[in-house]
Formats: structure tokens, C-alpha cells, sequence
């Protein structure tokens, strides 16, 4: 009863960002992601009569505490599912360095559903799996599908239609995007935590989810036509929307630093100069920068000299969730 799974991180070009069920993780908006190939986790799952708990390890190191807390209760689903209550061991390497702002926790969840239903015994459609992922992390039910994947937020309280489906496949388009890692990583409010507070907080919040919907129908036209500028637009706007609920929040807050905001406007100097290049931005200081394959070298160049940008990673659209 063991299974290897391989899976991607995701970026979101249109953010999920609050929750309208916090235990089985509804979400207050759909959303859509571009799964990327530089970044993933490989996650084995051994269930065993022998074994007396779960056990959680993570490159090479056994994890205790919130973490292996978050993983066992997320056995838990798949043993329910399956019924059955053997324990399990869960052997994971993170190919996502945490310092590149990308959350570990969207390859790692879709990994460890992967694995774990197959272990198991289970056989699931990728909706189902997708499904059964967003329980573990939001973010993560978009990583069962390479390319982009919209995750649709569903109307059902039980969450049997709040899953992702495909939208293009990786080899659509080679939408390329470089990850700005920032010196300075301070102390931040979790994508939980910050959501939580905008929700119940902030009056920009209904202006957030009015822009859903017309957001959510460009970018996929967007998509279809492979159309750079129109994406990149409503990508970045997007995100400033959604960082924007953050300061009207109470207590206000921001995810952004100083050099946030430097790349943001180099990024901006760039489009100036006739290269097309647009941000983005999660729950973190670290930006994340959309281009084309021609413009790879004066964005990759440009980026690393800003000052206080301590790396620069650089990534391709990536494939869905694979079994090894
Ligand atoms: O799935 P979580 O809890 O890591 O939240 C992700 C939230 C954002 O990264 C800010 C947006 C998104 O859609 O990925």
C-alpha cells in the first residue's frame, strides 16, 4: 500500500483571497493559477498495519508539531474516504525553497493527495482529487493540472462542486514567470490569517469580489488568444485589488516591503522601455514577474540588480500531478 506522486506549485494570475467555509476551505471567489515547473514536491505514502501513528517527514528530517498536525488530519480525509484506519508514513522533498515566496503547501498538499488515494487504494477522477486537495490547502486543488486551472468556488455547502478544472495545458502557451526573491523576509500575516481579517474587516472587500467576474472572463480570453498585454493587465490588477483589501482591513496591514514596491515600479520602467512585463504578488514581499521567452535575459538582468533582491528564479509553465 504505497504510491509516489510528483506535483507542482501555482501561481495565481486571478486570486482566491477569503473563505466562506474555513473547515472544509469554501472559498468567497473562484480563481485561476498557472502551475509552474520549477518548483514541486515529491511526496511517498506507505500505509501499514505496523505502523502505530502517522509519521511526517520532510526532506530527510521527521516534522512535528502545526505541520505534521495539518498532514495527519489530512489522512484522516483519506482514510474516511476510504474507510479504512491504517496509519501512514509520509515521505516528502520539497523542490520549492521557502525563501522564493512560492507556498509549499500547494505542491505538497497536491503530492500527498496524489500519493495517499492511490495508496490507498482509491481511484479518483482528478475533480475528485482536486477536491479532496483544496481541504489540505486552497491553492493546492489548482496544482492537480499542469498549465492553467481555474479553481471554480461552487455554490454546494458540503464543497462537492468547489474544485479546479482545466483550462489550457502547458504547451498552449510558454508563459514564462521569474520569481523575485527579496533579502529581507520579516515577520508576515499568513495567507489564513490575512484573509480571515480582510473578510471581516475590510470595506474593500465587497469591491474585491464585485471585479471577480469580468476579471476571471478577460484573463480567460486572454488565455485563448495567448494575448500577452491582456492577461498581464488583468493579472496585475488583480493582485493589486487584492492587496488593497489588506489596508482597509482592521487592523490594517500589508504584505509588502520596501523593495516590494521597487520591483513593482522597475517592472512598470520596463513596460516604459517597450519590454512587456508584468507582476504579481501572494500573501508575502516577494514578487513574481510575467514575460516572454525573447525578453528572458534583460528581465532576468534587470531584476537581479535591483538592490535588496538577494535571487532570482526562473520557471516555465509546469505539468499536473504525475505518479512515480
Ligand atoms: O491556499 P493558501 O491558504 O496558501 O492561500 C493562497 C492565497 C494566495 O496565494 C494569496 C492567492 C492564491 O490564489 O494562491
Amino acid at each position: 500500500m504505497k504510491a509516489t506522486a510528483k506535483a507542482h506549485t501555482n501561481i495565481a494570475l486571478i486570486k482566491y483571497w477569503g473563505k466562506r467555509n474555513e473547515s472544509i476551505i469554501l472559498p468567497t471567489n473562484s480563481s485561476l493559477s498557472l502551475t509552474l515547473d520549477g518548483f514541486y514536491t515529491t511526496t511517498s505514502v506507505h500505509f501499514s498495519e505496523e505502523y502505530t501513528q502517522d509519521k511526517f517527514i520532510l526532506n530527510e528530517r521527521v516534522v512535528e508539531g502545526e505541520q505534521y498536525r495539518r498532514v495527519s488530519e489530512f489522512l484522516d480525509l483519506i482514510r474516511q474516504q476510504a474507510g479504512k484506519s491504517l496509519y501512514a508514513k509520509v515521505d516528502s522533498t520539497n523542490e520549492v525553497p521557502t525563501a522564493a515566496g512560492f507556498a509549499s503547501s500547494a505542491s505538497g498538499f497536491a503530492a500527498l493527495a496524489a500519493a495517499g488515494t492511490k495508496a490507498i487504494g482509491q481511484n479518483m477522477s482528478d475533480r475528485e482529487l482536486s477536491a479532496l486537495t483544496r481541504q489540505g490547502s486552497g491553492s493546492a486543488c489548482r496544482s492537480i493540472y499542469g498549465g492553467f486551472a481555474e479553481w471554480e468556488m461552487g455554490a454546494e455547502e458540503d464543497g462537492s462542486d468547489s474544485y479546479a478544472v482545466p483550462i489550457a495545458p502547458a504547451e498552449h502557451w510558454d508563459l514564462r514567470v521569474a520569481a523575485v526573491v527579496l533579502s529581507s523576509t520579516a515577520k508576515k500575516v499568513s495567507s489564513r490569517a490575512g484573509m480571515k481579517r480582510t473578510v471581516e474587516t475590510s470595506p474593500f472587500y465587497q469591491g474585491w469580489l464585485n471585479s471577480i467576474p469580468t476579471d476571471m472572463s478577460q484573463i480567460k480570453e486572454g488565455i485563448k488568444e495567448r494575448d500577452f498585454q491582456k492577461v498581464g493587465e488583468v493579472a496585475e490588477a488583480n493582485c493589486l485589488k487584492m492587496h488593497a483589501t489588506t489596508l482597509g482591513a482592521n487592523p490594517p496591514f500589508t504584505y509588502w516591503h520596501d523593495t516590494t514596491m521597487t520591483v513593482m515600479q522597475t517592472v512598470r520602467d520596463l513596460r516604459e522601455k517597450g519590454i512587456p512585463a508584468y507582476f504579481t504578488i501572494d500573501a508575502g514581499p516577494n514578487v513574481k514577474v510575467l514575460y516572454l521567452p525573447e525578453n528572458e535575459e534583460v528581465i532576468e538582468k534587470t531584476l537581479r540588480n535591483i538592490p535588496g533582491v538577494a535571487d532570482i528564479r526562473l520557471s516555465r509553465p509546469g505539468q499536473g500531478v504525475t505518479y512515480l
